[in-house]
């Protein structure tokens, strides 16, 4: 069309149109709802379960399969679908794969939100939640009905390492399709795909991009990766009927911290190494939980797995009984560089409190009674995270 344009409707088709090849650094961000088609043939010939398919901002645009593919390539897996969070992610995993009547096995130790909407499951639909002992892979015991095991290493909040290679095993000798938690290892302290000496790989993992990925504690982001492409296809479709979709500009923030994700991961296992044999000695503590601790629950199955030596930032504490809710509290008021906040994986130290008695269904006897205090390692230098630490326990 070559008549000259009123105003308004300039203003809508501008003239310049982006170069096919820029190269920059950093690749262009797409941001779509509508995807306007060549002509009706491209219209019709549209195949919306095709990978790289572009017809409508919900499937995908370069932009969300550029990080999906990156997200599977770290995690050591072959697709992979991206959800607005860790638990929108988690979600989809759940609503995808159990129908009424079916079994699903969760660790005690399983990210709470999990828990939680599995129990919603069971009692809206029927779907049986059994939980398993993370320290003792023979709790997991499958039945017939048994469709989903979801795995996580280390759990959520006491940081056990799980007997993944019994479990996985199992699992697979039961015909049971697995599910990791991937959040923890990242991709980076073990490749779930392909772990252990016999090669054992789970089915699908679920990452929690909101921590190391964004990096930045400030952007909520969920992948889900199989190496398996009739899952994929399953769960792909599911995410397109429930229109899952992430916005192209925080995409790309997450891109643009992937870069450093494996040297940020590094730094903040090694801080927290390094404050471990420190915590240890602190009288005021009763328990120290930490995966990579010799004397840790797991530590054997954490050393046959991650050979990476990693080990994510994450420390817990458990306070000695005499240290009540009010002592504990006052313990995290008074932390300067700790902030008291949920999530890990940002720069920010953070430092959260649990009461255990309200978030285990099984007997925990290898936890000591008393509140827990989980500290996320953030970038900071580790001896001013001990004086921080040090000065706040010196008001106990
Ligand atoms: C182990 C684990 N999985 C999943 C999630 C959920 O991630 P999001 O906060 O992005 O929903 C979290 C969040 O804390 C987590 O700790």
């Amino acid at each position: 069309m070559s008549v000259k344009l009123l105003p308004q409707t300039a203003l809508i088709h501008a003239p310049r149109k982006a170069p096919q090849l820029l190269n920059s650094i950093q690749p262009p961000v797409y941001r779509a709802s509508t995807i306007i088609f060549n002509n009706t043939d491209a219209l019709f010939n549209r195949h919306w379960t095709d990978d790289y398919d572009y017809s409508y901002g919900t499937h995908g645009t370069p932009t969300t399969y550029t990080l999906a593919d990156q997200i599977a390539q770290i995690e050591g897996g072959l697709h992979s679908l991206l959800a607005p969070s860790g638990l929108s992610a988690i979600n989809l995993v759940n609503s995808c794969l159990l129908a009424k009547g079916d079994e699903v096995w969760v660790a005690d130790n399983i990210y709470g939100p999990n828990m939680e909407h599995l129990q919603y499951l069971q009692k809206q639909y029927a779907i049986q939640v059994k939980v398993y002992d993370p320290t003792n892979a023979n709790t997991f015991r499958p039945s017939a009905k048994t469709k989903l095991l979801w795995l996580e290493a280390a759990g959520s909040v006491t940081l056990e390492f799980p007997d993944l290679v019994n479990l996985v095993k199992k699992a697979q000798h039961a015909g049971v399709i697995t599910a990791l938690d991937n959040t923890w290892g990242a991709g980076l302290a073990f490749n779930a795909f392909d772990f252990s000496e016999q090669h054992l790989s789970v089915d699908l993992t679920v990452h929690a991009l909101t921590k190391y990925p964004s990096g930045g504690g400030d952007i909520l982001m969920g992948s889900v990766v199989t190496r398996d492409k009739t899952l994929y296809h399953k769960l792909w479709q599911m995410h397109a009927l429930q229109g899952v979709s992430v916005s192209g500009d925080d995409v790309a923030q997450v891109q643009r911290s992937l870069c450093s994700m494996r040297l940020r991961y590094q730094q903040q296992s090694q801080t927290t190494l390094e404050l471990l044999p420190w915590l240890k000695q602190q009288p005021q503590f009763a328990q120290v939980l930490h995966p990579a601790d010799t004397e840790g629950h797991g530590y054997q199955y954490w050393q046959e797995v991650c050979e990476s030596g990693l080990s994510a930032g994450l420390v817990s504490v458990i306070f000695k009984s005499e240290y009540d809710l009010q002592a504990v509290r006052n313990f995290c008021d008074q932390l300067q560089l700790f902030k008291l906040g949920f999530s890990w994986g940002g720069p920010i130290s953070l430092v959260m409190l649990y009461q255990l008695k309200h978030m285990r269904q099984l007997p925990h006897n290898h936890l000591e009674q008393g509140i827990l205090v989980r500290f996320c390692i953030g970038l900071e230098q580790r001896e001013d995270l001990q004086a921080d630490l040090e000065q706040a326990l010196s008001i106990l």
